[in-house]
């Protein structure tokens, strides 16, 4: 027979070996170290430039950043933040080589969701937020998930439950609780709202002392930041039900998204969001904060079935929170509006006559709101999954390069569409 006791010490036999992977992948330190880019992946990849070209600029002007020369000492390589420099330094066709971005306007937030496990949602957000750093872009992430994989593959391990969208939402509810009272103190006509108290194991933490920054947390990409998320903070989803009875008014679905509306005003441009399979509280604040819904399913049948499921369950889910409308801050509006809902085909061989019925069914069905590039199925994801990394990290020089060459195209191109559809939402933006 077995307990808890015989789990708690198979998991502690797993951790010791994620240690020992991480030690081994990472550094002696443990730590991820972003690595450098070869100047044919800056010029051709990243800042689409013909490579000679690009040499020629680097010759005339020594000014620019001039890279490092490494082992093979044919190639020069460049950290991401000499990349970011060369953005704003050269010009092409005139044009500056800095990424689009609507002047005045809040970072733009996309959630990957689909309550499909394994639909790839944290491949999915992984792959776009380093295509997007690579870009140019300034990016936070920002993990629903106490799986906590994105944070796991964005090198963060070690998390307090505190620092986590757990800590957000609780620390919400104590300063909603606080407004509400004091509004209803406020109240010169009518009946005052009675006092909301909450207990002292939710005030007690000092949660309401943290600021915005606290929560965010640097990764070894520069311009990539991270709320992260940990296995401890699967407990949100009892607590949140435990608040909501605390507090009835409480729009707990609403709480990460005013937290993100404190953000130090131009720090980042894009958020985005992985999130937990699931429809729980995790998951609705990550959808309420989103400006755009991206919906990753996989290109099997059982999957089109568990992604029209959860596109039922999440409508039901969001027109239900009509019936906060009064509870919620002024300027807050329960009913959700997204500036694009887009499904993304992931795992997908086009060689497959399954795989290719099933995107022409999900065309068929969901017409323009199918994203036209699905993500390929590739073994270059697992290759470099096994240094904890992405296909845009992982060295292609350890791996056959057509095959990181196929996939990080398709990468590619997926991202993209993706940029394509954030920079019309965008637009749609209040200023
Ligand atoms: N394009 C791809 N090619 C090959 N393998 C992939 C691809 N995308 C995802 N995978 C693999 O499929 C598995 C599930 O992917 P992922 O973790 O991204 O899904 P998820 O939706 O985040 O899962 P969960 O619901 O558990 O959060 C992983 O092992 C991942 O490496
Ligand atoms: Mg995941």
């Amino acid at each position: 027979m077995f307990t808890h006791t015989d789990l708690a010490r198979l998991q502690s036999q797993s951790l010791k070996m994620q240690g020992f992977i991480r030690q081994q992948t990472f550094s002696p330190e443990s730590e991820k170290n972003l690595r450098r880019f070869s100047s044919w992946e800056v010029a051709e990849l990243i800042l689409g430039l013909n490579p000679s070209t690009f040499r020629g600029r680097l010759a005339a002007d020594p000014s620019l950043p001039q890279g490092r020369v490494e082992e093979d000492g044919r190639q020069r390589w460049y950290a991401l933040e000499e990349i970011n420099e060369l953005r704003r330094k050269l010009r092409h066709k005139g044009k500056p080589l800095l990424p689009p971005r609507p002047a005045g306007k809040r970072a733009i937030r996309a959630a990957v969701a689909n309550f499909k496990g394994g639909a790839g949602k944290s491949t999915v957000a992984l792959h776009f937020a380093h295509a997007a750093a690579l870009d140019g872009y300034r990016v936070l992430c920002v993990d629903f998930d106490p799986q906590a994989t994105l944070s796991h593959s964005m090198g963060l391990s070690d998390v307090a439950e505190e620092y986590t969208v757990w800590g957000i939402m609780a620390r919400d509810l104590i300063r909603e609780t606080a407004r509400m009272n004091a509004a209803g103190r406020g109240a010169e006509t009518g009946t005052a709202l009675p006092e909301r108290k909450l207990p002292a194991s939710v005030t007690g933490m000092g949660l309401d002392d943290l600021r915005v920054t606290d929560f965010i947390k640097p990764t070894s990409w520069p311009t990539i930041d991270l709320v992260p998320s940990c296995a401890n903070a699967a407990f949100v989803e009892f607590a949140s039900a435990q608040y909501r009875h605390l507090n009835p008014e409480w729009s707990f679905f609403a709480a990460v998204d005013r937290y993100l509306d404190h953000l130090p005003e131009d720090t980042y441009d894009i958020i985005l969001f992985d999130c937990p399979p699931a429809i729980g509280y995790q998951s609705m604040n990550a959808v309420f904060a989103a400006d755009v819904l991206y919906i990753p399913s996989g290109p099997g049948y059982w999957e089109y079935d568990s992604t029209t499921s959860f596109i039922g369950q999440l409508a039901e889910a969001l027109e239900d929170l009509g019936r906060f409308r009064g509870a919620v801050p002024p300027g807050t509006e329960p009913e959700k509006h997204f500036a694009d809902i887009r499904f993304l085909l992931t795992r997908f061989e086009p060689n497959n006559d399954l795989h290719r019925a099933m995107q022409q069914a999900f065309h068929k069905v969901f017409g323009p709101h199918v994203a036209e590039h699905p993500i390929e199925m590739t073994r270059a994801v697992e290759q470099s999954g096994r240094f904890l990394s992405s296909v845009y990290e992982i060295d292609y020089r350890n791996m056959t390069r057509e095959t990181w060459r196929r996939a990080r195209a398709s990468f590619d191109r997926a991202y993209d569409e993706f940029r394509a559809t954030l920079v019309a939402a965008w637009d749609q933006l209040e200023d």
